[in-house]
């Protein structure tokens, strides 16, 4: 496993990192929990030192699953949660962070978590304020480091006016490169680590998805992730193929090409990459264990300006 770390917080952390939106149980389709929680130990197991969560994934149930998982080893996790995203909407406000980071805390079984993480902007509440907050739980020992998700650069900015931001993640891969243009570059120039979110397409960079995956029941992945739809889908099944063809030259799976592709992205912390079962994630772990080569990563470079026209 290659090894990163968090911006300037210095923690160290896996180049893999296990997510765990799916595991909330109301957007990924059905869960099986007993699988879930086998899933989180399997990727410890495989190497991988962070885990990726928040209240809004299933109100609170993936909270519960990871603090389920990481009992007895919760001192070698990077624990990563977020705050500012519920069931009503957004809500940064001070009041909001102090209430939810205990919330979080009881649900996590731990008395501090390791990245705490502002998950979308808040239009209502002066970031400022919310970036005070978090310092001050810092203080308080309660959270090590603090991140921010889906924040442009002048949110960015604002923050580091106010006090250390370690970390931005955006939503990063194969799939969706739109931070390149000029929120990866800020976050190079200003030491912020990043960990990249759907790395592997919600499963379409497996190769599993022949056809989209119909938005029904708890399975909302196409909303989410506009890929499924066309043309864009047919645009990511010539992709894949490509991928597939470096994944057989080394007898990997395509998955492994995916995740290494963002995970060697300059200035990446971690690629987060969720899993609802112990083989997707011991198969998403061992990516860590290889890298593409120079010629490879030109390789699907070039595919993209072919299929994208970039
Ligand atoms: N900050 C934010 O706003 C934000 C937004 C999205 C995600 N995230 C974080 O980033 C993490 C990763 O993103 P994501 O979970 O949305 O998408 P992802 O990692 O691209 O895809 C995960 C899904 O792909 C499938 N999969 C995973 N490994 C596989 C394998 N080896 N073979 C076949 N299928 C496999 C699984 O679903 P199936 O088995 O059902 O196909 C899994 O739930 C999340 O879990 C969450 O922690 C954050």
């Amino acid at each position: 496993m290659r090894f990163g770390t968090l911006g300037k917080s210095g923690i160290k952390v896996s180049a893999i990192g296990t997510g765990t939106w799916a595991m909330g149980g109301d957007f990924f389709g059905a869960i099986d929990e007993k699988q879930c929680i086998e899933a989180i130990v399997a990727s410890l197991d495989a190497g991988v030192n962070l885990v990726d969560t928040a209240p809004v994934y299933g109100h609170g149930h993936s909270e519960e699953l990871v603090g389920k998982a990481l009992k007895g080893r919760r001192q070698q996790v990077v624990l990563c949660t977020k705050c500012g995203l519920t069931a009503p909407g957004r809500n940064l406000t001070r009041k909001a962070i102090q209430m939810e980071v205990d919330q979080s805390l009881t649900r996590l079984q731990t008395d501090y978590i390791d990245l705490y993480q502002m998950h979308w902007p808040d239009p209502n509440t002066p970031v400022e304020e919310s970036m005070q907050a978090m310092l001050d739980l810092k203080k308080e020992g309660k959270i090590r480091a603090i991140g921010v998700s889906n924040f442009d650069e002048e949110l960015m900015r604002r923050c580091m006016a106010v006090g250390q931001l370690d970390t931005l993640q955006p939503q990063y891969s194969l799939l969706d490169r739109q931070v390149e243009k000029s929120i990866l570059p800020f976050c190079r120039q200003n030491g912020i680590g990043i960990l990249s979110y759907g790395s592997l397409g919600a499963g379409m960079l497996t190769g599993k998805f022949k056809t989209p995956p119909q938005v029904e029941g708890s399975d909302k992945r196409a909303g989410f992730y506009p890929f499924f739809k066309e043309p864009l889908f047919s645009q990511a099944l010539r992709l894949v193929s490509v991928l597939q063809e470096i994944a057989q030259e080394h007898d990997k799976p395509v998955a492994h090409v995916a995740i290494n592709w963002v995970s060697q992205q300059e200035g990446m912390s971690t690629a987060l990459v969720g899993c609802k079962n112990p083989a997707q994630a011991v198969q998403n772990a061992q990516a860590g264990d290889w890298d593409l080569s120079a010629q490879e990563l030109e390789r699907i470079d070039q595919a993209l300006r072919e299929i994208y026209g970039e």
